[in-house]
C-alpha cells in the first residue's frame, strides 16, 4: 500500500474519502459526480482512547475493502484527539502501522478472483504534515509490513517452513543489511552439547537448525538478545496432540518469526542498537525414532531435564538457546514462545502473558505495550510454585505436577536457565491468531514484533 500526503483534498472519482463521524453507525454515500465517501462512526471524540484508535486506524482500511475503495484518502485532523496527547510522529507511526496491518490477508495459496482481490491500493492523508509525521508515516510502514511479514511466515505451512526453511527465511529477511546471520547444524549442536534441541528433534526427518542474528549499530554497549520459539510443527510427539490440539501448530514458530522480523526492522530503521536474536528452529514429530517420555536429557548448561511430557518441547530448546545467550553478557534478554495452551486460559486471546524476576522491567513492558498495540499482562514468577518442576530423577522435569498453572511452570522452566541474567519471559500462546473484533484477517496475530521494535527504539 502507498502512503502519501497531500496538502489539499483530493478531487478524483476514483478516491473514497474516508472521514470519521460522531455516532456509531458507519455508511457510504455516492453524491454527485460519482464521489464516495465512507463514514466510520467512532462515538463521541472526547471518549476516544488509545486502543480504540488502533480499532479505528483498521476499520478504516477493513471497511474500505469490503466496499471495494481501492484508493482512499483521510483527512489527518480527523485523527487528531487533542486529550490523548499523541505526538504527530506517534500518531502518524500509529496511522500506518495499523492500515498495514488491516490491509493483510494471507492469500499466497488462493485463487485470485476474477474481479481481483480487495486490497487497498493508496491512502492520501490530507492535511498539514510535519517532518516528524512524514518520518512516522514511514516508519509505520516499515513496521506495519514486518508484521505482515512475520505473519506471513507464521501462516505457511509446516511441509513448507522447516528448520531449514525457517532458517532460509531468516537469512532472507536481512537480506541486503547489515546483519550477519550464522546457521548452525546438527553436527555444530553437539559440538556445543546441545542435548535440548537435539532430543526433541529426534524424531524428525528435518534435522534441526539453531539461527544467530546479530545487528550490531550501538558500540560498545551490551547487547539485547531475543530468543524466539522456532517448532515449525508441533505434533506434540509420543505424547501427541488430538485433532483439536494440533490444529494451527504450523504457527509454534509465531516466536521465530516476530524475533527476525524485529531484528530486520532494527536494520531497516538503522535503530543504534546491538541487537542478536537466536532461534532454535525443530520439528517435533513421533516415530521410531522420537524422543520418549522419561528420556532424560543433558541440556547446553550441564543440567539434565527429565522429558515428562514430549509435548512440552518449547522450553526444552529454549533453554539451550537460552544458555547460548549468555556469551553476549546481554544487558537485557527477551524470549518469546507460543510456549503454552495455559496462557490463553489465564488471560484469553487479547493479551500475551509476560513474567519476570524483575518488577520494574514488566512494568515498563505493560507501558510498552500500550504504546505499541501489542498488549502484554503480568503473571506471578513466584518461587513458590518452583517445587512443580522439580525432577524425581533429573535436575529439573519439563512439565508441572499439577494441571494447574501451566504457564507459570513453562516460566519458570525457563528462568532456570536465564537465572542471573536479566529477562523477561513472553509467552504469546494467547496471541498466536487473531480474533474476530480486531480488524484483522484470520491467521497469524504477527504479536510482538510492534513492541520489541519499540524495545530496541526506548530500552536504556
Ligand atoms: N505449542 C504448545 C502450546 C500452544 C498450544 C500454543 C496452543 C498455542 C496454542 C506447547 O508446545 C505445548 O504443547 N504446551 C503444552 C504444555 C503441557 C504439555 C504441559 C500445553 O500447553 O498443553
Ligand atoms: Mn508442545
Ligand atoms: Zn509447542
Amino acid at each position: 500500500m502507498q502512503i502519501t500526503i497531500s496538502p489539499r483534498p483530493v478531487n478524483s472519482k476514483d478516491v473514497t474519502v474516508v472521514t470519521l463521524v460522531a455516532g456509531t453507525e458507519n455508511f457510504l454515500q455516492v453524491r454527485p459526480g460519482n464521489r464516495k465517501v465512507l463514514s466510520i462512526g467512532i462515538g463521541e471524540r472526547e471518549k476516544m482512547t488509545r486502543r480504540k484508535l488502533v480499532d479505528v486506524c483498521r476499520q478504516v482500511i477493513a471497511l474500505a475493502k469490503t466496499h471495494h475503495g481501492k484508493k482512499l484518502s483521510v483527512s489527518a485532523a480527523d485523527f487528531v484527539f487533542p486529550h490523548l496527547g499523541i505526538p504527530e510522529g506517534e500518531l502518524a507511526e500509529m496511522l500506518a502501522v495499523n492500515f498495514e496491518m488491516a490491509n493483510f490477508s494471507f492469500v499466497k495459496y488462493k485463487r485470485r478472483p476474477a474481479e481481483g482481490w480487495d486490497f487497498v491500493q493508496s491512502v492520501t492523508v490530507v492535511g498539514r504534515v510535519s517532518p516528524e509525521g512524514k518520518r512516522g508515516l514511514k516508519r509505520g510502514q516499515v513496521i506495519g509490513r514486518a508484521v505482515n511479514d512475520c505473519r506471513t511466515l507464521a501462516n505457511t505451512p509446516g511441509g513448507e517452513i522447516t528448520p531449514s526453511g525457517l532458517a532460509d527465511a531468516a537469512v532472507q529477511a536481512v537480506r541486503g543489511s547489515r546483519v550477519k546471520v550464522t546457521v548452525l547444524k546438527p553436527a555444530d549442536l553437539r559440538t556445543l552439547k546441545m542435548g535440548g534441541i537435539l532430543g526433541v528433534s529426534k524424531g524428525s526427518t528435518e534435522e534441526p537448525r539453531f539461527v544467530i542474528m546479530e545487528y550490531l549499530a550501538g558500540g560498545d554497549s551490551k547487547p539485547i538478545v531475543l530468543v524466539g520459539k522456532g517448532v515449525t510443527f508441533d505434533s506434540g510427539g509420543l505424547n501427541l496432540k488430538s485433532e483439536q490440539g494440533m490444529a494451527d501448530m504450523h504457527m509454534d514458530m509465531s516466536g521465530a518469526a516476530a524475533v527476525i522480523n524485529a531484528v530486520a526492522v532494527a536494520a531497516r530503521l538503522k535503530l543504534a542498537v546491538n541487537v542478536i536474536g537466536i532461534i532454535p528452529a525443530v520439528e517435533n514429530m513421533p516415530s521410531g525414532s522420537s524422543y520418549h517420555p522419561g528420556d532424560i536429557l543433558r541440556a547446553m548448561s550441564g543440567e539434565t531435564i527429565e522429558v515428562v511430557s514430549t509435548d512440552a518441547e518449547g522450553r526444552i530448546i529454549m533453554a539451550d538457546a537460552l544458555t547460548y545467550a549468555r556469551r553476549y553478557h546481554p544487558r537485557l534478554v527477551v524470549d518469546v514462545a507460543t510456549l503454552t495452551g495455559a496462557v490463553m486460559v489465564a488471560l484469553g486471546n487479547r493479551a500475551a502473558g509476560i513474567f519476570s524476576k524483575d518488577d520494574a522491567l514488566l512494568k515498563q513492558f505493560q507501558e510498552l505495550g500500550e504504546l505499541s498495540g501489542d498488549y502484554v499482562w503480568p503473571l506471578p514468577l513466584w518461587e513458590e510454585y518452583e517445587g512443580e518442576i522439580k525432577g524425581t530423577l533429573g535436575d529439573i522435569a519439563n512439565i508441572g505436577k499439577t494441571r494447574y498453572g501451566g504457564a507459570i511452570h513453562g516460566a519458570l522452566f525457563l528462568q532456570h536457565f536465564a537465572k542471573g541474567m536479566r529477562s523477561i519471559h513472553v509467552d504469546i500462546g494467547s496471541r498466536m491468531t487473531a480474533v474476530d473484533g480486531e480488524h484483522l484477517a484470520k491467521g497469524a496475530a504477527g504479536a510482538p514484533v510492534r513492541l520489541l521494535v519499540k524495545l530496541l527504539e526506548r530500552y536504556r
